[in-house]
């Protein structure tokens, strides 16, 4: 032990640490920090211990003085450490409330909503324009008979007309209706004239899938029955329909025919060049109005059928039928 060693400076070298021990001690950010103070300053090779291991040099009288003053200082630096350690929980759990704090006056963020398939709101759309002139919503049933769908409809067995809609059958007599066009003999026999309904629903075909081609579509029906109804009512109606719907593209009637008005026409629309079928129609056969006893020389009446899948292909530019289908949501949010 060297004899250098004076009480004095022990006790300057105890103020030193403490000092410094103290200051650190605060200062720590965590407790990884802390406890390399601890070790620093307390441990077996810390700065106390070289301190006391100094002591001998002293004489017997000035060692216990260091020695309680180191003793009372290990104590002091220890319970400084316990401070501070519960001082950083403090610190951490106070942030934390702070950053989970629940603001309930906060804006919503907003949930994703559904919305209409654009075939339903085409079909509505029609329905509504309809709707402004006057015409009543009616609904049939999809699982027809024969009746409905062919026979009262001037189509007889072996009809060729029958092979322009090539039929799902259930039994001999029960099948998928392949037009709303059946929805005007449930309305005429329950309801007599005048009438003015629009029929919205869907319908169904033996056709193979491709572009242009669905086994099940769309179809919204019109019938107008009154005194008086001629050609020109036919033409005014789709003509101010189809203004209504599309604004002004070119409109052109073609002579057609269906076993179930005469004379028949269908309407094309021209769209990017092209002339497009939308929809077939015509002026009630008076063999339809006998067929369900209502005397065709006093009303008379037109009827039409749409096509909702070519009204929404036009309207939005849709190329593929099978869009409408498929249900993929990048197609469907687009409206
Ligand atoms: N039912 C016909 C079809 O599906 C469309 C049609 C044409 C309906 C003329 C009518 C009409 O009411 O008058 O092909």
């Amino acid at each position: 032990m060297s004899n250098n060693v004076s009480i004095k400076q022990l006790n300057d070298d105890l103020e030193r640490l403490e000092k410094e021990a103290a200051n650190n001690i605060t200062l720590a950010g965590d407790k990884e920090d802390l406890e390399r103070l601890r070790i620093q300053f307390l441990g077996k090779k810390g700065r106390l211990s070289k301190i006391l291991g100094l002591m001998g040099a002293l004489n017997s009288s000035e060692r216990p003085i260091i020695g309680q003053r180191a003793n009372v200082l290990k104590n002091q630096l220890q319970e400084l450490i316990a401070d501070r350690v519960s001082n950083l929980k403090e610190e951490a759990l106070t942030e934390l409330i702070a950053s989970e704090k629940l603001d309930v006056t906060a804006p919503s963020s907003g949930r994703p909503f559904g919305h209409r398939h654009p075939l339903i709101s085409t079909t509505e759309q029609i329905v509504d324009i309809f709707c402004g002139l006057g015409y009543e919503v009616h609904e049939g049933p999809e699982i027809e008979n024969d009746f409905y769908n062919f026979e009262a409809l001037n189509i007889p067995e072996n009809h060729p007309a029958r092979d322009m809609q090539d039929t799902f059958y259930l039994d001999n007599d029960l099948l998928l209706r392949t037009h709303t066009s059946p929805v005007q003999i449930r309305c005429l026999e329950k309801t007599p004239p005048p009438v003015r309904i629009v029929a919205p629903g869907r319908v169904y075909r033996r056709d193979a899938v491709d572009a242009t081609h669905s086994p099940v579509f769309h179809q919204v029906e019109v019938l107008a029955i009154d005194k008086g109804l001629d050609f020109s009512h036919l033409r005014g109606t789709v003509m101010a329909f189809l203004k209504t719907f599309f604004g002004d593209l070119p409109v052109r009637f073609r002579a057609s025919y269906f076993p179930f008005t005469e004379p028949s026409v269908e309407v094309d629309v021209q769209w990017k060049g092209k002339w497009l079928e939308v929809m077939g129609c015509g002026m009630v056969d008076p063999a339809v109005l006998e067929g369900l006893g209502i005397d065709p020389d006093i009303w008379t009446g037109f009827a039409a059928g749409l096509g909702v899948e070519r009204f929404c292909m036009v309207r939005h530019g849709i190329d593929d039928i099978r869009r409408f289908y498929t249900s993929d949501l990048r197609f469907l949010e687009q409206f």
